[in-house]
């Protein structure tokens, strides 16, 4: 698909502006990335916005607006809540939900007055075609039709919803630059079989012990039987970056495994997640070394990173793009 390393920004420049902002999105184009990653869910009117979790606590005021609008586990989920309703959401820094605490210090402050606000996938896809075309890049979209399960458990049909609006703004086939990711395989078969969508399809690897896709073998996955049968209904894969190099930890000297090779071998592209300069692995001292690792010694075809102008300036640096 690339004829270089990519570089996707993983829910923007979110080491810089809040995830999933606009203006976070905005930032990446500028620093030239390669592919934007959206992650979608579904409104009780069934509008499609950008937002990587189920529930808005994490990120949004809507405890202050909607203080008595939570589920039995004390959160307010987005299936709840009309486009209507959302719109009228402050969004800001991630804040960790056990201590209140910004998850990232070091990013732009979860405390600031200013307040962002979610975007429809409409929107944003909106906002990435003015910016092609004023800017006259072909930047891609890379999204992820988040929680199918779930969805289904809540009545609603979330690959639907994307692919339709997708296709909207004519990204149907592999000419279109936009791939679909799924930590569900069910999810990429159902869509590429069932609904006939011709866009890339990337399957993502979580662990076995994720709460995210209960009952999906991801250990399974890691094997060449595992990638012969991904190979067959997807054409590349996400993993866990410790399913590549396994982070023994306190510096000890990391496990690097052959699954790379694997899908290579079966044709497969391969994307790792999440490179963070913020929360290196214990094996390296700096993101460059890590960076180095990936990109040079392990030949990944590209990465999802929050820092996407660092891993830009790396590959330049290196001559690989
Ligand atoms: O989508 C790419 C990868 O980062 C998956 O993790 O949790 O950020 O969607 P998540
Ligand atoms: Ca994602």
């Amino acid at each position: 698909m690339n004829t270089h390393p990519i570089v996707i920004a993983h829910r923007g420049a979110c080491g810089y502006l809040p995830e999933h902002s606009l203006e976070g999105k905005a930032a990446a184009f500028g620093m030239g990335v390669d592919f934007v990653e959206l992650d979608a869910i579904l409104t009780k009117d069934d509008r499609p916005i950008v937002m990587h979790d189920h529930y808005l606590d994490a990120l949004t005021d809507v405890a202050d607006r909607f203080p008595d609008r939570t589920r039995a586990d004390g959160r307010h989920y987005a299936v709840d809540f009309t486009l209507n309703e959302i719109r009228q959401l402050g969004l800001h820094e991630r804040v960790n939900l056990n201590t209140g605490e910004a998850e990232y210090p070091g990013r732009f402050p979860a405390g600031a007055a200013l307040r962002f606000r979610i975007p429809t996938l409409e929107e944003e896809l909106e906002m990435i075609r003015g910016l092609n075309r004023s800017m006259k890049k072909n930047i891609g979209v890379y999204i992820e039709p988040k929680g199918p399960a779930y969805h289904r458990s809540e009545g609603k049909n979330i690959e639907r919803a994307v692919v339709s609006v997708l296709a909207d703004f004519g990204y149907t086939d592999r000419g279109a630059r936009c791939c679909i990711q799924s930590f569900l395989p069910e999810s990429i078969r159902y869509m590429k079989e069932t609904m006939k969508c011709g866009l890339f399809m990337v399957q993502l690897i979580g662990d076995n012990t994720w709460a995210e896709t209960p009952g999906v073998d991801y250990y399974g996955m890691l094997t060449p039987q595992g990638m012969d049968e991904v190979a067959r209904y997807a054409d590349g894969i996400g993993p866990w970056m410790n399913q590549i190099i396994a982070d023994a930890g306190d510096g000890a000297a990391p496990e690097y495994t052959k699954l790379v090779e694997w899908a290579h071998e079966r044709g497969m592209e391969v994307h790792p997640y999440t490179f963070r300069a913020d929360a290196l692995p214990s094996y390296v001292k700096s993101f460059n070394e890590l960076l180095e690792i990936f990109y040079v010694r392990m030949g990944v075809d590209g990465i999802f990173t929050d820092f996407p102008d660092l891993a830009i300036d790396f590959l330049r640096q290196k001559g690989m793009r």
